[in-house]
């Protein structure tokens, strides 16, 4: 896996033309070529777009309703934020592993997180790099019994994982946690050690049945713990051609309950987004990038709020 970001992304981002972007880097950066495209990578970032303010934060991917993209867009967001020269840590903490598959590392025999409850292993021997800028923490069937062991250790939800991640937040500039789609305790507790909780939907009636019952859960558990948690919902898997997609969007984007929680962009259906996690890559790994890169990168804009900094190179 090797993330991209074009000098297109960056000329845009930084308003300067390709040209001007392209000479300042022949004389700050070594950038790479692939069939006449310039781009960077994580490495290279970290040098060029030094001035780039990340907002260090926790965030979980959630909502109680299967298959509506919280993994594809976990990986994705991951993906994008670390070509920017983030650092990311993203935990998988469903059992069926589809994050960890998505970045092409279910084979690998790290610990997941109830290997580090149950053997006492510490937090770092479990972190395996997937490329430069993005570790995981994978899962495997064996997290199948984390919840009841978090219950039968009588393990504190509120502190679960905020202690476990502690440390890691001075290392990392994003921690992403992949849930599985149901509120358990491991889940609880990952929600409460967020900043961002990310709720993916897709328009459909049944989504949104899942969104209220995740949003009113989330609220009662920030305000048990008094916490402030941000909610961010993403519409996923739109569709242009069909009505409920232009109902079920306008619902959102109109209905107070739901209209500052709703992000602008909306994810449209994608065959790029399979095409690529199945093989273990990123909708960013290829030179010539389509229209779900570029609105999961409005997205990660939006989600990380990147800013640059007043004193650009
Ligand atoms: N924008 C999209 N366009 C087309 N297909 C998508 C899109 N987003 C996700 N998918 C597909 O939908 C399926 C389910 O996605 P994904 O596994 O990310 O959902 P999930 O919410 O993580 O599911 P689960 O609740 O089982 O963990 C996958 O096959 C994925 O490729
Ligand atoms: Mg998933």
């Amino acid at each position: 896996m090797q993330p991209k970001l074009l000098i297109d992304d960056i000329s845009k981002l930084l308003n300067e033309s390709k040209r001007k972007v392209k000479k300042r880097m022949k004389g700050n950066c070594a950038y790479q070529n692939c069939g006449g495209k310039v781009f960077l990578t994580h490495d290279e970032s970290i040098s060029f777009l030094d001035f780039l303010d990340f907002k260090e934060q926790v965030m979980s991917f959630h909502l109680i309703k299967g298959g509506v993209g919280k993994t594809t867009l976990a990986q994705s967001v991951a993906s994008r934020v670390s070509v920017y020269g983030a650092k990311v840590l993203c935990i998988d903490l469903d059992q069926q592993s589809n994050l960890s598959q998505a970045f092409g590392k279910h084979q690998e025999t790290s610990p997941n997180v109830y290997d580090i409850l149950s053997k006492n292993i510490p937090i770092k021997d479990a972190i395996i790099n997937v490329c430069p800028g993005i570790d995981l923490i994978k899962s495997s069937l064996s997290n199948a019994k984390l919840d009841h062991k978090i219950f039968l250790d009588n393990h504190n939800v509120e502190t679960f994982f905020s202690d476990m991640i502690q440390d890691l937040k001075l290392e990392y500039d994003y921690i992403i946690f992949d849930c599985p789609p149901t509120l358990g305790p491991s889940v609880k507790s990952s929600i409460i050690a967020s900043d961002t909780i990310v709720l993916p939907i897709n328009p459909d009636l049944f989504s949104i049945e899942g969104l209220k019952i995740c949003i009113e859960e989330i609220k009662n558990l920030a305000d048990s713990y008094n916490k402030e948690i941000d909610i961010k919902i993403i519409i996923n898997k739109y569709d242009n051609r069909t009505i409920l997609s232009h109902e079920i969007s306008q619902f959102l984007f109109e209905t107070d309950y739901f209209k500052h929680l709703v992000l602008p962009t909306v994810v449209h259906n994608s065959q790029d987004f399979s095409n690529k996690l199945s093989r273990g890559m990123s909708i960013f790994d290829s030179p010539s990038q389509k229209k779900s890169a570029k609105e999961i990168d409005d997205i990660v804009i939006d989600l990380m709020e990147l800013r640059l900094c007043q004193t650009k190179k």
